[in-house]
């Protein structure tokens, strides 16, 4: 995937050594873009890389500390816990000025992981927006996605991305990565809008459990 000056554009992927972060990064590493795994350890995240090579089956992707990561990302996306949202934020919050944070995150507080708990901030993606200023632009996708449906990254992901944010541009350039998955985004608003995104989890859980499905998702009609 290359930006309109005909560079290959570089995906960060914070948190990339865990499940769902792996998953895209397999995904995008194979359809055209450049893709750093971040974590914060960087031999942990070297080691994912060279992993995820293997299965896939040559040097797609490289690996990183989360601040290295940030730095060369052109965009950067965090998959993390949210346990783990603030901090890890805070922690390549200079090297996210300018650029585009794809947040991933869902505001999930264990045990009663299948019940909406909002934090104070509203959405986690809000929260990011708050926490780094206006000079990040920040977009919310993917949140209803299980990582359980990208183990194989040959395999076509059954589930809409509700795409959220306050940019067209940013969100435009993440339906592009949501197409680089192979799944369909759906813009579905402002930032605002990361709510009823980061809410739906909860309720994907509650259904997996109570029907017995591996990872079920959502589809929007009649567009
Ligand atoms: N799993 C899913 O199906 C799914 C679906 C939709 C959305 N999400 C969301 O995506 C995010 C990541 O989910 P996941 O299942 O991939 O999580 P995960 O595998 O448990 O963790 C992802 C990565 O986050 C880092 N991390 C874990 N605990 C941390 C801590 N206390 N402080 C700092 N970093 C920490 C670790 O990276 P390093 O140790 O390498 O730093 C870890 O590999 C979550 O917000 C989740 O709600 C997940």
């Amino acid at each position: 995937m290359t930006d309109n000056a005909g560079n290959i554009v570089t995906v960060a992927v914070l948190g990339g050594t865990g499940k769902e972060g792996s998953g895209l990064a397999a995904r995008w590493a194979l359809n055209g873009y450049r893709v750093i795994i971040g974590s914060r350890d960087a031999e942990k995240a070297k080691a994912k890389a060279a992993e995820l090579n293997g299965i896939l089956g040559g040097e797609y992707l490289v690996g990183a500390d989360n601040v290295t990561a940030a730095t060369q990302g052109d965009l950067v996306v965090l998959t993390v816990p949210y346990g783990a949202h603030k901090d890890t934020l805070l922690g390549v919050k200079d090297q996210l000025s300018g650029k585009v944070l794809v947040d991933v995150t869902v505001p999930l507080v264990p045990p009663k992981v299948r019940t909406v708990q909002l934090p104070d901030g509203k959405s986690a993606a809000q929260e990011a927006q708050a926490l780094l200023g206006e000079t990040v632009r920040v977009v919310s996708a993917f949140q209803n996605v299980s990582s359980e449906k990208m183990v194989d990254p040959s395999v076509t992901v059954d589930c809409d991305v509700l795409v959220t944010g306050d940019d067209a541009d940013a969100k435009a350039d993440v339906i592009r990565l949501v197409e680089a998955s192979g799944m369909r985004g759906v813009d579905a608003g402002p930032l605002a809008n990361a709510i009823v995104a980061e809410s739906l989890t909860p309720v994907l859980l509650y259904i997996n459990k109570k029907y017995g499905a591996h990872g079920s998702g959502i589809r929007i009609t009649g567009i």
